[in-house]
């Protein structure tokens, strides 16, 4: 499936910037095909984004896929036999697939080493690039289906790059409470309190060696996980909770969602038959005294964590100055770097 598109003429150029997200009801298990366990809500990042530069050049060979994949400049074999996989398994949506060979630049906006899950931000920007060429090359101009077909093929990349697609606050999978919702695609949660609606997200870097046990791993665990059940109807319950709260400005129940979130998440972990522990001492050392710092000055400050040791701490505009000099005078010793992020509006296609 590889090629060599160096020295070929291109026939189009794009450029994606998709941002990550912060899940703050965790997705932690699904079924085949990409379809999640429970339904997730997460806050749309703004300065953590994948750029994808994509180039499609007239094919030279009969294979399915023709494809060259660079990350940062590299060839990143690995990850490229799993973009030309999800390429050739979704070719129905890329019908140039038949025609044209692709290449694909990538590059995060955070440093290589920072440890923060890109898998959603990369498959984000790869969906988004890939499908704008299908609209490109059919001459139609982007509209809203555009999105909601983009946030289906991310999921079939990375479940969590589905909610990527959208500004703000974005919800995907099935939920009874929340009309529209689905297992295939996510949508924008859009009524939204004050209080919600410009959130900060300073990601603590306690550990920058990439993770023992991949997302994926962590997911198939749950399939034979003695709480599952208990766990997938929590996090539905949550994510219904959750849309309500984001409507209504409780900080209070929001903090308890986020952290008890979190902590479920990594509990989940711990008791997997094949048990493990991605918390690091710094970790919670950020979280005990965040946990005080927020106890002494009421400031409605709370934190949540994905699916390794950094702490994701979330704050209103309100208290930025507050709590970032909080972060630098009184976290420092905890973490390696900080990266200050907050809510974002979404991918961008660069002209
Ligand atoms: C803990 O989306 O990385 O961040 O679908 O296998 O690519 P795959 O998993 P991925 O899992 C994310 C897990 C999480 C929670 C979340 O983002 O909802």
């Amino acid at each position: 499936m590889q090629s060599t598109t160096e020295k070929r003429e291109t026939q189009l150029a794009l450029t994606w910037q998709c941002p990550s997200n912060i899940a703050i009801v965790k997705y932690w298990g699904k079924r085949e095909n990409q379809i999640p366990c429970n339904s997730s809500l997460s806050l749309t990042l703004s300065n953590s984004y994948t750029e994808v530069k994509l180039a499609l050049q007239k094919k030279e060979t009969v294979s399915p896929v023709e494809l060259d994949y660079f990350f940062e400049g590299q060839k990143n074999e690995k990850f490229s036999e799993r973009v030309a996989k999800y390429m050739q398994d979704n070719a129905r949506f890329f019908p140039f697939l038949t025609d044209y060979a692709v290449r694909i630049d990538s590059e995060n906006s955070f440093p290589h080493s920072a440890g923060i899950a890109s898998s959603a931000s990369a498959f984000g920007a790869i969906a988004l690039s890939l499908y704008e060429a299908t609209y490109r090359l059919e001459n139609k101009e982007l509209d809203q289906e555009f999105y909601h077909v983009a946030s289906n093929l991310a999921r079939l990349g990375s479940g969590s790059a589905s909610r990527s697609m959208f500004a703000n606050w974005a919800e995907w999978g099935k939920n009874t409470l929340i009309p529209g919702s689905s297992d295939e695609f996510a949508i924008p949660v859009t009524e939204i309190h004050a209080n919600f609606s410009n959130m900060y997200d300073a990601i603590l870097i306690v550990e920058d060696e990439p993770k023992k046990v991949s997302s994926s791993a962590g997911h198939s665990l749950m399939n034979n996980h003695q709480y599952a059940d208990q766990r997938f109807l929590q996090a539905n319950e949550r994510t219904a909770r959750l849309a309500e709260v984001l409507k209504n400005g409780d900080y209070a129940e929001f903090i308890h969602i986020a952290e008890s979130e979190a902590l479920t998440l990594h509990a989940m972990m711990m008791t997997s038959v094949d048990y493990y522990l991605l918390m690091k001492p710094g970790t919670l050392l950020a979280i005990e005294r965040l946990l005080e710092y927020r106890r002494e000055t009421g400031i409605p400050v709370c934190f949540t964590l994905d699916a390794g040791p950094n702490v994701h701490v979330l704050y209103p505009e309100q208290y930025k100055d507050k709590v970032e000099s909080f972060i630098m005078n009184d976290l420092q010793d905890t973490y390696k770097k900080v990266i200050f992020d907050k809510q974002g509006t979404g991918p961008v296609s660069v002209k």
